[in-house]
């Protein structure tokens, strides 16, 4: 279900107010739990990309369960994270329940955090969440309260009916006066967390609106949407990434633009296109949620997400993301600044076949380097030397992906 797309067509002109709210940064709020946070990107899984409502409380230890049996946990996938669809009614109070799929969330959080993983929750600024399900508009603290007491550590907050819900009856013809709105209501959440004194990662999911990346830490994001939905299609994850470029400035520990959840193992990709797709989040040092049916992993994605040389990528403690540094015909050449002076680099073949690229010759000069590079090879884990002028042939959507320790 990609309800944020059908029932919010308004996205592209709230776009492109890409300044005004800027100014309205709010000033520096003091260090709290949520702020020494994600310090990484953060990793784990989340139900949406595959289960979307089908998610249960099952399915969840399920999850659970294999990210520790299969050693994604070890690899570093500690959150475990429902998305839409587990809000049931609020009672008299304006305590909110789950509904049947979850029949006791506390228990569920106990048993997550029983396997050393941590659990995360979902929901809306508005009155109903993307899926139709209760939001938290009115209800702030309570639910943050709520989710506390869970023992939840993670909140996804989805931007979806405060859209028709507040932006547009407040403010009706002023645009600007809606980003301000939208903002104060990212804000508001992220005091009713804090206040819980519970360090709660804070996920903003607003497709991008209004230059998040500007305004987002000020309210206490830890990571940030930065597009519309992803899906398992080559040409989709392609269009994100291609929409990070120039983004990178803004990425830091504790605060992280979110191209969205992992695709890996979803769909018709093929292992190529899992391999870049991967490759790509890790150079973008994007959050890693995996967003596959884990109980039914095959061992090739397995090997994929557990691939220790390429998570090392993204969760590279200088924090600084990757950019294109170069595109020639259907090919794009990244770069990524790593600690202690080593680079990434990732050459991708953006075309159908390799035909599209044949052969692809490597400029070390365009990237700043100066004779043979020693480095390894992190999908085959040879190692390799770049040279100057160096002819590659990559198949469709497939990467190489280097690392090299001491460039020169
Ligand atoms: C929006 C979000 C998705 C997902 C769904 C749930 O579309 O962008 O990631 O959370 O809502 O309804």
């Amino acid at each position: 279900m990609r309800i944020a797309a059908l029932l919010f067509p308004a996205v592209f002109i709230l776009a492109s107010l890409t300044t005004v709210a800027q100014t309205q940064a709010a000033a520096q709020t003091p260090q709290a739990p949520s702020q020494t946070a994600a310090q990484t990107p953060p990793m784990g899984w989340n139900s949406w990309n595959y289960f979307a409502e089908k998610v249960d409380d099952k399915g969840v230890r399920d999850a659970a369960d294999q990210l520790v049996a299969s050693g994604m946990k070890d690899a570093g996938y500690v959150y475990v994270n429902i998305d839409d669809t587990w809000e049931g009614q609020r009672d008299a109070s304006g305590v909110l329940h789950t509904n049947a799929k979850f029949p006791d969330m506390k228990a569920l959080a106990d048993y997550v955090h029983s396997k050393g993983l941590k659990l995360g929750i979902y929901s809306s600024p508005g009155s109903k969440t993307c899926a139709g399900y209760e939001g938290s508009l009115g209800h702030e603290a309570q639910d943050a309260q709520l989710y506390a007491g869970w023992g939840i550590d993670y909140l996804k907050y989805d931007l979806c009916s405060f859209t028709p819900d507040v932006m547009e009856k407040q403010a009706p013809t002023d645009k600007a006066a809606q980003m301000r709105l939208m903002e104060a209501a990212y804000a508001k959440m992220d005091k009713a967390l804090k206040a819980t004194g519970r360090p709660i990662v804070y996920s903003l999911c607003q497709y991008g609106w209004d230059a998040v990346w500007g305004w987002a830490p000020s309210v206490g994001g830890n990571l940030w949407r930065t597009t519309g939905d992803i899906t398992p299609e080559w040409d989709r994850i392609y269009t994100i990434v291609s929409q990070q470029a120039g983004l990178g400035s803004y990425a830091r520990p504790g605060h992280w633009n979110d191209p969205d959840m992992l695709e890996v193992g979803n769909g018709k990709l093929t292992l190529a296109e899992n391999r870049a797709h991967f490759s790509l989040w890790a150079m973008l040092a994007a959050p890693l949620l995996a967003g596959n049916d884990l109980p039914n992993m095959k061992p090739e994605i397995k090997a994929i997400l557990t691939n220790r040389d390429v998570i090392a990528i993204d969760q590279d403690s200088l924090g600084q993301q990757g950019t294109r540094a170069y595109s020639e015909g259907e090919v794009d050449v990244w770069t990524r600044q790593l600690a202690g002076g080593a680079l990434a680099i990732a050459v991708v073949n953006a075309g159908d076949t390799r035909y599209s690229t044949h052969p692809f010759f490597l400029s070390l000069k365009k990237l700043g380097l100066h004779g043979p590079q020693a480095g390894k090879d992190l999908w085959t884990g040879n190692s390799i030397t770049l040279r100057d002028g160096q002819g590659f042939e990559l198949g469709g959507h497939d990467v190489l992906l280097v690392r090299i320790d001491a460039p020169k």
